[in-house]
């Protein structure tokens, strides 16, 4: 089990407001405010989700990883089998929903459209944890689409106020 004895932060740049107290404290799922985790590959990114995905467990919050790639292929198997729904209900339970490897693999359509959905569900209800190899600006190659990837990215970095 991966933890943050011996995580190295030195590389890790944070935005305006944020900082490694406040990813570790768990501060931002008090707010559900989101967290994008954009490097190369191999930079920890993983590892670090994993770590703040455990740390909300053991508080006893309700906690969901999925590699992207795999959570679509579930999505469209629930879809196949007519349970959808009632899987889209059990992930709204989530307060943290990781997904981990955006950008590995373009969506088709179809998968594109069903992540979208997850995410704008959950929109300012939970926190989601989305790690990346690309930056915004590459993720219409993965989307597909110019106008689902806006309203993606819209609906996963909201303005910090405070
Ligand atoms: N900053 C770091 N501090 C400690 N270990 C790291 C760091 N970055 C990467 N690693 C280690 O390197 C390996 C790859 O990291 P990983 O989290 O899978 O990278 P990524 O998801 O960004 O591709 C893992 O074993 C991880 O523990
Ligand atoms: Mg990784």
């Amino acid at each position: 089990m991966k933890t943050l004895d011996g995580y190295d932060f030195t590389a890790v740049t944070f935005p305006v407001h944020c900082s490694q107290e406040y990813l570790t404290d768990l501060a931002f799922l008090e707010r559900q405010e989101n967290v994008m985790m954009l490097g190369k590959v191999g930079t920890g990114k993983t590892h670090l989700a994993t770590v703040l995905g455990v740390e909300a467990c053991r508080q006893g919050r309700e906690v969901r990883f999925f590699r992207v790639h795999d959570l679509v292929a579930l999505l469209q198997e629930k879809y196949r089998t007519g349970t959808l729904n009632r899987f889209l209900g059990e992930l709204q339970k989530a307060e943290l929903l990781i997904l981990d490897e955006m950008g590995f693999v373009p969506f088709h359509k179809d998968g594109a459209e069903l992540i979208f959905h997850v995410i704008s569900e959950g929109y300012e209800q939970r926190s989601v944890i989305v790690t990346s190899n690309l930056e915004f600006g590459q993720w219409n190659t993965v989307f597909g689409d110019a106008r689902l990837t806006a309203a993606l990215v819209d609906r996963l970095v909201t303005t910090h106020t405070c």
